[in-house]
């Protein structure tokens, strides 16, 4: 399976924040806001990820993961040079998914709960179509929502609903099979001017082709979009990582879990930067699974 990590954009409801620096580098706590749905992709067992951003964008965080190499990863990079919609990824990303089932994940999201990497793993493995996750939110009318009958089954995705017909908003999470690249082809743009993901989701649903996982409350799912919301899943983060002594998202741990480096890079990877708490939980991690 191929991932996408989507991080353009104009973060225009972060003014002044990200007049000067694109959205996904800022700090949510200990890390970049990238960092998270990184390490989503990772935790799902994906390897071979593409990152894409603005004509800005794409050299920072080309400064940031390289060639993802340190990690066990395959990272490469694509600019999108103006926000032209969610679903334009797949233009953009077409030579990188190929023949294979993909994953996109937006930048700005923060996934935790527990489970959640055997449900990513257990759940990639049976893709036909597409898969979303559901959450519930107190503001249905500001996301993509999905409708699901007594059965589970996904009946029904409408985009910011003036009368909500459930409160399970669709999260920037999206597995699909590898014919999404046709379906994004035929897409037409939206009022907006954008190529939008829930216009590829309702084709998907059109052919019976689509299901919903809910995350549930036990779960945690922020989009860092706001100063608000970045601020909150900075405290979240904050009082996890303070409570639990575990770090949320810290991908050199994750890289180590995954088998995709061995203790011995990982406490190097750690020694770089062992000013820093995170430096040194690095390398307190590395030692305790050596
Ligand atoms: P949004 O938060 O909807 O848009 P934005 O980041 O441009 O911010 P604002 O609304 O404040 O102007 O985008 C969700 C995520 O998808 C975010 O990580 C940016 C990314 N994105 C792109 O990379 N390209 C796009 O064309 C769009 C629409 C979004």
């Amino acid at each position: 399976m191929k991932g996408i990590v989507l991080a353009g954009g104009s973060g225009t409801r972060m003014y002044p924040l990200t007049l000067a620096t694109t959205k996904q580098l800022l700090a949510v706590y200990d890390k970049p806001m990238v960092y998270y749905p990184m390490s989503v992709l990772m935790l799902a067992g994906i390897r071979d990820i593409l990152v894409i951003s603005t004509p800005d964008g794409v050299p920072a965080l080309r400064a940031l993961f390289g060639d993802g190499s340190h990690l066990g990863l395959n990272v490469t990079y694509a600019t999108q040079s103006a926000p032209r919609g969610i679903a334009e990824a797949y233009l953009i990303g077409a030579d990188h998914v190929g023949t294979d089932d993909s994953a996109l994940i937006l930048g700005d999201n923060v996934f935790h709960g527990a489970r959640f990497p055997t449900l990513l793993q257990e759940t990639q493995a049976k893709i036909d179509g597409c898969t979303l996750f559901g959450y519930p939110v107190s503001d249905p009318g500001r996301y993509g929502i999905a409708e699901i009958d007594a059965s589970g089954e996904l009946i029904s995705i409408e985009e910011k609903p003036l009368r909500p017909r459930s409160d399970n908003a669709i999260t920037g999470l999206y597995l699909y099979s590898p014919d999404v690249v046709d379906i994004v082809r035929d897409l037409k743009p939206s009022a907006r001017g954008e190529l939008e993901i829930t216009d590829v989701n309702q084709v998907y649903l059109a052919q019976g082709r689509a299901r919903l996982i809910e995350l549930g409350r036990g779960f945690s799912w922020i989009d860092a979009g706001t100063p608000e919301s970045l601020l909150a899943a900075s405290q979240y983060v904050q009082v996890l990582e303070h409570r639990q002594g575990v770090r949320v998202a810290c991908l050199e741990e994750v890289a180590l879990r995954m088998g995709f480096i061995d203790s011995e890079a990982c406490y190097e990877l750690g020694l770089k930067m062992k000013s820093s708490e995170y430096g040194r939980y690095v390398m307190d991690i590395a030692r305790s699974l050596a």
